[in-house]
């Protein structure tokens, strides 16, 4: 049974005050059945962690770097963010593979130090409206899925985050159909490449405009093993449903 995971995404939004939704989620879920993730910005890593010291919900980072250490000004490594207390990193979200140019070998790099450095590492795949629309979708995951997952890749190590860039922040979804679909060939991909038992134990999450009021049915797709949530984390109010649709699932 793969455990679910519910992860939220913060990108580059929280200061201080936002340690307080922390505490509130936290108070709101003393036991989930579902593991529960954050992924605040970087300045807050610590914070966060201290924060959430007596609770099951751990704290992840939103991206790091290929090298440990170095001549790299800005960047975060994978020993930096575990230093920190973070024990899981999102890799490759559209975000950063249009704004920052990452490619699929950058981010199976990265992915390698990643899980090298005990991180579970969260990748992200997903097609554009245009590759949508010319019918493209299961091509371009494919070719994502084998570029930016390196092979020592396993059910502990790896999960997916499947994010149409159409659904991101735009309060548009895929339909349940084109969920499974995708999701389905993603499972079939895995077990291709790393064997039943390994393709079988990787959580698929989906992600983009997942809300209160549309997270039971996404959940309801099967190989759908949680979400990768945005905007909808940044507040417990908001995250916490989601949380409670998951665990209900
Ligand atoms: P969203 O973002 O939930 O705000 O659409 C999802 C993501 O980018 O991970």
């Amino acid at each position: 049974m793969r455990q679910k995971l519910a992860a939220g995404n913060w990108k580059m939004n929280g200061t201080s005050a936002a340690l307080a939704e922390l505490e509130a989620l936290a108070k709101a879920h003393p036991n989930p059945t579902s593991e529960i993730l954050i992924c605040p910005p970087a300045t807050l890593i610590s914070r966060a962690v201290d924060t959430l010291a007596h609770s099951p919900i751990q704290i992840g980072g939103q991206d790091c770097h290929a090298a440990q250490s170095g001549a790299f000004t800005g960047d975060t490594s994978a020993e930096m963010l575990r230093d920190a207390g973070a024990n899981h990193v999102i890799l490759g979200h559209s975000e950063r593979r249009e704004a920052h140019g990452e490619r699929n070998e950058d981010v199976r790099d990265k992915a390698r130090t990643a899980m090298a450095t005990d991180l579970v590492t969260i990748i992200c795949v997903g097609e554009s409206l245009a590759q949508r629309e010319a019918a493209n979708t299961l091509d371009i995951i494919a070719g994502q899925l084998a570029g930016s997952v390196p092979d020592l890749a396993t059910g502990e190590n790896l999960v997916i985050a499947y994010e149409p860039i159409w659904a991101i922040g735009t309060g548009l979804t895929p339909d349940v159909a084109q969920v499974g679909e995708v999701h389905d060939f993603i499972r079939s991909l895995l077990e291709r490449r790393f064997g039943a038992g390994v393709g079988r134990s990787v959580r698929l999450l989906y992600g983009g405009s997942v809300k209160p009021a549309n997270a039971q049915e996404i959940f309801s797709v099967t190989n759908v093993d949680g979400a990768l949530v945005g905007g909808a984390s940044l507040a417990a109010k908001d995250f916490s449903p989601i949380i409670d649709a998951l665990d209900a699932a």
